[in-house]
């Protein structure tokens, strides 16, 4: 197994993991915008589709949603913590007949035959996630789709900009008295993180050109015994098309959900957020800006895309 597993199954494994993912829509403001976004793609693209794949389900957002509308839905993931939550949300949703969890890794999809689902899924970054073998697997998930494929992966454009702004979700949280402890920690380390922070032109040409950094901080720590952020690459937006296509993936679509919500200021968003109205329209106009080519780069971290099979 490669280290990049050995990291990803450590930290996705962790006991509280599916607790505190399942919240992140509740506090943070960049999540409610690309939450709704793939929300309103799934939603507006299920003719015809019966049968659905989510590889890297997580605990359930899209792949409830869509037991929800009548598919049958495998939920596939690595994590224990995550299946235990999404079962459970989805036993609450009453949707457990037509779902099927199944522990196991995108490295590895030879149980599924070709065009085993009508549709394949696999959103937030799992893909980036299997790093080196991303194209591989997500020419695996091309292989199992039968009639359209939607997936979002690590943005190299959307993410750069974290690594001068080291604690980057400060500016979306939703409200400064939450008890989440992600809040709070962002909260209280800004005044550090501010003192401390100095550009790294090395760091940043790294990720740049190659999509990845060295990852030796990150085995080092493994190797002690520690939980390292997993190893994520990170798509270009004409890479990820030019793969898609290379495996047959037709009228393939791109997006940046956030690319729009990154350049209001936090009290506007929260004032917008606070309002269901203006919260509706605004997640509405999102969707369609974040959706012409010239700014999907930009998304909050994510780069979706999606493309028709044969
Ligand atoms: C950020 S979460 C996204 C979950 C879900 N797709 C969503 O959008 O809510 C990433 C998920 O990918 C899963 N994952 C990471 N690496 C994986 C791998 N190699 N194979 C299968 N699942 C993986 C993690 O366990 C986690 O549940």
């Amino acid at each position: 197994m490669n280290y990049s597993t050995k990291i990803a199954e450590r930290q996705w494994n962790l006991p509280d993991k599916g607790e505190r993912e399942s919240k992140r829509e509740e506090v943070f403001m960049d999540d409610i915008v690309q939450k709704n976004h793939i929300e309103k793609e799934l939603l507006s693209n299920l003719d015809g589709i019966e049968t659905v794949f989510d590889g890297g389900a997580g605990c359930g957002r899209f792949s409830i949603l869509l037991a929800k509308k009548g598919c049958k839905v495998t939920h596939f993931d690595i994590s224990q913590p995550m299946l235990d939550k999404a079962y459970e949300f989805a036993k609450a949703a009453n949707v457990l007949s037509n779902i099927t969890f199944i522990k196991g890794e995108l490295e590895d999809l030879t149980a599924y035959t070709d065009h085993s689902f009508d549709l394949v899924i696999s959103f937030d970054a799992p893909i980036s996630y299997t790093y080196p073998n991303q194209e591989s697997v997500i020419g695996e998930l091309v292989r199992i789709a039968r009639k359209r494929i939607m997936l979002s992966v690590s943005s190299r454009l959307g993410s750069l900009p974290y690594l001068a702004n080291p604690m980057n979700k400060n500016q979306f949280v939703l409200d400064d008295n939450c008890s989440d402890p992600w809040v709070q920690w962002c909260l209280e380390n800004w005044d550090n993180a501010v003192e401390n922070f100095h550009f790294n032109k090395t760091l940043c040409d790294a990720w740049f050109y190659q999509g990845i950094g060295d990852c030796a901080n990150e085995i080092a720590d493994y190797e002690a015994g520690g939980t390292p952020w997993v190893l994520t690459y990170l798509f270009l937006p004409d890479e990820l098309q030019g793969i898609l296509e290379r495996f047959g993936v037709k009228n393939v679509r791109l997006a940046g959900p956030g690319a729009y919500a990154r350049t209001i200021p936090k009290a506007i968003l929260r004032k917008i957020m606070g309002d269901p109205g203006q919260k509706e329209a605004f997640l509405e106009f999102c969707y369609e800006y974040d959706r012409n080519p010239y700014v999907l780069g930009m998304g909050k971290d994510n780069l979706f895309a999606k493309g028709e099979i044969g």
